[in-house]
């Protein structure tokens, strides 16, 4: 959701943040806009709906030239308040038109704000709650305590907004400097040599520098050429975090494919490689930030994994092995459910909450109302110094690097293996596992990369399918066990891709209602189990697949390699390397990722911006 960049340096403003801009498309909006300081006391906007195409069209209507100076902030928005159109669209300004400001995030008490500025004779420009800021700040710049004093007028306003907000402010007399501040949404600061940059993510910077700072909750930033300083809300100095960003420019690139989507997909072998490193040494198993000691992961009586969407989906896969592992109860449970059904929580709970942005609304809702209940919370994460390992007990990072395509792929492989890592953690503070076991499992985790290479090597067949399929109604999925988790996500990859009706079931349940939507020609997917692993689960997938077939459905069977006793059911047969079973998802997703993305194609969508969605859902 909405993208913010801001910009002190010795380049051009605009370049660098229209290319901060671009960089943060993938996170999903619907309307763009830019302020640009020039340096003489203008403050020039310039802001379009749509895609920044239309922004870029605009800049070169109005001349380019306008915008001249070295300070500026951009803004991709994502319509809470009022429709993407033009005037919602952010920078937002006072009526001096001496004050800018883009925002991310919710003003909650915006109508109380609103009115009150309205009593005192303010007429609001736009339906937005952000516009308020842009006055209040105004306002506070001049009069009372505050007058003349930006960094203080910001930080007065922030202690009256209520909700999750990062705002970035410019003052037409101030052109060498920018204040930014946060709660609860997502900000960092980018550190250059003679040049500072405020982003929602390091994405929007990385070209120009990796040395980032990792604001606190209720922290402000003021930054200069020279340099940034940290502050509360009440103006006093505060500590925010350094760090050096561990992936380059080239991770946020295409770097020669079609879309970052099918380039993510190749990387998934690295992005296990990458996330499994350094988790195991020594003989044990080691998290990152683990500050929930081995005596607390003794004392867990309950887990639960909280997420959304794919990152759900991997915890639905790491409940089969935790409770395999641990013999402690998982309930896996849809963050946007969870605090409002009083689930029961106490001190000897582990949450594991899963996020690839670790910015998802619902989720760090979860974490909240867990913590309140003390639980003990844990995050899988894949975005440093996000809010939800900010706000957890401990974290564990995904090493799947920037994933840009709106769909999830490397990241949702990488979560299926930090949830394993924390299955096998537990297991061995428990004692459920011996050494020797849980470094048998470990070394198969390792083994993953090469098997989802193999994998990668032979997807030409499953993109040949995609186009032959292309034109389907519907697509069903069906799955048993760790392959119920893949028939869901096979099945979400190709709603969010190719807007086309898919539903993932657990086959068992296709006798108790599904089968009656089979009719002629109707593609099934069926994930199938290893036929030595889990021979029992396989023989009955092999009656649900010649039932849908009696039918008339076209089957496509996911399935070991040479696994014969499928292959008269098939239709269509996609081959993947035996692993142990526990770790089959691992590989069979993978060819669901593809055919996905190749159907979106085929249907001419593209398959990095899903329509409607955002790749960050900071909204409830
Ligand atoms: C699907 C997808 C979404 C995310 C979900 C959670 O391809 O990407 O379903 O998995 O929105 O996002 P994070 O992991 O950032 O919390």
């Amino acid at each position: 959701m909405c993208g913010i960049v801001g910009y002190v340096g010795h380049r051009p403003a605009l370049d660098v943040v229209l290319g901060g801009l671009r960089r943060m498309e993938y996170r999903g909006y619907d309307s763009a806009g830019v302020a640009v300081l020039d340096g003489a006391g203008a403050l020039t906007v310039e802001r379009k709906a749509g895609r920044l195409a239309n922004l870029e069209g605009r800049l070169d209507e109005v001349g380019r030239e306008h915008f001249g100076g070295t300070a500026g902030m951009g803004h991709t928005r994502w319509a809470t308040h009022g429709a993407p159109i033009d005037r919602n669209s952010h920078p937002h300004r006072d009526a001096s038109q001496r004050v800018a400001v883009v925002h991310n995030g919710i003003i909650e008490n915006f109508a109380a704000l609103r009115a009150e500025l309205e009593a005192d004779g303010v007429e609001m420009a736009s339906d937005t709650d952000t516009e308020t800021a842009a006055h209040l700040v105004a306002r506070a710049y001049t009069e009372g305590d505050t007058k003349g004093d930006l960094t203080a007028s910001v930080a007065a306003v922030c202690r009256r907004l209520e909700g999750a907000f990062t705002l970035v402010v410019t003052h037409a007399d101030h052109p060498d400097t920018i204040v930014a501040a946060r709660r609860s949404s997502p900000l960092v600061v980018g550190v250059g040599d003679g040049e500072h940059f405020v982003a929602s993510d390091v994405a929007a910077f990385i070209e120009h520098t990796r040395e980032a700072v990792e604001l606190g909750q209720d922290q402000l930033v003021v930054i200069t050429r020279e340099g940034y300083e940290v502050l509360d809300f009440h103006g006093d100095a505060a500590q925010a975090k350094p760090f050096t960003v561990d992936w380059d420019l080239s991770a946020a690139e295409k770097g020669g494919h079609e879309y970052f989507m099918l380039k993510e997909i190749e990387e998934q072998p690295e992005a296990l490689a990458n996330t499994l490193r350094g988790h195991f040494e020594s003989g044990r198993i080691i998290l990152d930030e683990q500050r929930i000691s081995d005596q607390d992961l003794r004392d867990v009586d309950k887990v639960f994994v909280v997420a959304c969407g794919s990152a759900y989906h991997s915890g639905l896969v790491a409940k089969y092995a935790i409770e395999h592992w641990t013999r402690l109860p998982v309930e896996v449970e849809l963050a946007s459910e969870f605090r409002y059904r009083d689930p029961v929580l106490d001190r000897d709970t582990l949450v594991v909450a899963v996020s690839q942005s670790g910015e998802t609304a619902d989720t760090l809702e979860a974490v909240r109302h867990a913590r309140e209940q003390k639980a003990r919370v844990l995050a899988v994460c894949n975005t440093n110094g996000a809010q939800i390992p900010r706000e957890s007990d401990a974290v564990l990072y995904t090493h799947a690097g920037p994933e840009i395509g709106v769909a999830s792929t490397k990241a949702f492989l990488a979560q299926i293996a930090a949830n394993y890592l924390v299955g096998l953690a537990l297991a061995q503070a428990r004692g459920t596992k011996y050494p020797d076991e849980v470094a048998r499992e470990f070394a198969e985790l390792e083994a993953m990369p090469a098997a989802v290479q193999k994998v990668l090597s032979t997807v030409e067949q499953v993109r040949d399918l995609g186009r032959r399929i292309a034109d389907s109604k519907a697509v069903l999925f069906l799955g048993r066990h760790v392959g119920f988790p893949v028939a869901l996500e096979g099945a979400l990859k190709l709603k969010e891709l190719a807007y086309m009706h898919a539903e993932g079931f657990a086959a068992g349940e296709l006798k108790h209602g599904p089968i009656a939507l089979i009719e002629d020609g109707l593609p099934v997917v069926v994930v199938m189990p290893s036929p030595k692993g889990r021979a029992v689960l396989h023989s009955k997938l092999v009656s649900n697949i010649s039932e849908i077939q009696a039918r008339g459905a076209r089957t496509i069977v996911i399935a070991e390699e040479g696994d014969e006793t499928v292959r008269p059911f098939a239709d269509e047969l996609i081959e993947v390397p035996a692993v142990p079973t526990l770790l089959q998802p691992l590989v069979s997703t993978v060819p669901l990722q593809v055919l996905a993305a190749e159907i979106a194609r085929t249907r001419g969508y593209d398959v990095d911006k899903p329509r409607n969605l955002a790749k960050s859902v900071t909204v409830e």
